[in-house]
């Protein structure tokens, strides 16, 4: 590895799921964000089909990689620091993206540097904001992933409480898969939502039997199932809007319900709503009520920032190299699947 005392130009990759990203960036500051998203691909299907995504990441990542660098008018050559999403993801699609930027970055005899993708999402909100104040109560809502962290100061990440069986997008997204409205389901279900009464359906909130932070929607979405049965909503279905509607709002109440709660006992100066599901207009709505409530600062990313990109990627590894250059490694870096399959890091 060459060492270099001030590396500036980062080149992150992004592949743990079914978007293929690259961004540039010039000591933190983002000068391109390429998104190639394979929606088209897995739709028929309803849901993303892994050896699907992880082939095409295989096809697409050199052309998306090259588009960031043109787009950035930079060159393989000046890349001084690779950064890449290690984990967690669907491993196929991860291995593609991480055996990519470590090919560079021997090749190029640069450092590569590999962080987690939950905590990428939260660095999205940092990246359009660079003066959140700490500490920082953040609701990271993904297709994977519901969480909600604590952030006593920057780069430290305390889990209070994840999502015990589905996460919110997921359940979104199989709701609409059993409507057979195509896939992902959330900005379909916000689109269909739009028009509908959302007081016409009753959902009970999710109750957890244990104190503390976690979320469920299995619950809800088998609920949900049964009045799709029940009232045979289709597609053409006049009802439709008006389920979608109170279907989307309860997912809604129940995200925030538990991060009223953690506000009341952490009485964070900050919060941050980040993820693909933070696109969702009522979400983050009732998020900014919430945090104005509570007379906090709401961050949450622009929409492009809150789905899978690269950008956040490269943001969160170029924070973590100033930290602690030592991290970076040359070829020992490997994927996580899961949270839990993270090596010490
Ligand atoms: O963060 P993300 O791009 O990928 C993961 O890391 O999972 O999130 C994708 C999720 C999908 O479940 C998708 O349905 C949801 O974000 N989503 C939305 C909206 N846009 C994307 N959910 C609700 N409303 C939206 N507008
Ligand atoms: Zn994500």
């Amino acid at each position: 590895m060459t060492e270099r005392k001030n590396p500036r130009l980062v080149l992150a990759v992004e592949t743990s799921c079914d978007e293929t990203s690259a961004a540039v960036l010039n000591q933190g500051e983002v000068l391109s964000n390429v998104i190639l998203s394979q929606d088209e691909i897995h739709s028929p299907y309803g849901g993303v089909v892994p050896e699907l995504a992880s082939r095409q990441h295989l096809q697409s990542i050199d052309r998306v990689v090259g588009e960031s660098l043109s787009q950035a008018q930079v060159s393989l050559a000046e890349i001084d620091l690779y950064v890449v999403t290690q984990g967690p993801g669907l491993i196929g699609s991860l291995l593609v993206g991480l055996t990519f930027a470590k090919g560079l970055a021997y090749y190029f005899r640069k450092p590569v540097i590999g962080v987690d993708h939950l905590e990428a999402h939260i660095e999205a909100a940092f990246l359009e904001n660079r003066a959140i104040e700490f500490p920082v109560l953040a609701l990271l809502v993904s297709g994977g992933h519901t969480s909600l962290y604590y952030l006593e100061k920057p780069l430290s990440y305390q889990l209070l409480g994840k999502t015990r069986d589905d996460a919110a997008g997921e359940c979104l997204d199989k709701v609409a898969k059993f409507l057979q409205l195509g896939y992902p389901g959330g900005p379909v279900i916000e689109k269909v939502a739009e028009t509908g009464d959302s007081s016409r359906f009753h959902f009970s909130l999710p109750r957890m039997k244990t104190p503390g932070y976690d979320f469920s929607f299995s619950g809800l979405k088998t609920a949900a199932l049964k009045v799709i049965k029940e009232n045979k909503l289709n597609p053409d279905h006049p009802l439709l809007r008006d389920f979608l509607s109170s279907f989307e709002e309860v997912v809604v109440r129940a995200l925030l319900e538990n991060t009223n709660k953690a506000l009341e006992e952490f009485r964070p100066r900050s919060l941050v709503l980040c993820g693909g599901v933070a696109r969702n207009k009522r979400l983050r709505s009732k998020f900014a009520e919430l945090a104005a409530n509570y007379q906090l600062p709401a961050y949450v990313p622009s929409p492009r920032l809150c789905t899978d990109n690269a950008a956040m990627v490269g943001a969160l590894g170029w924070k973590r190299y100033q930290a602690s250059p030592e991290r970076a490694t040359d070829l020992d870096l490997d994927a996580y699947p899961r949270k839990d399959f993270k090596a010490d890091f």
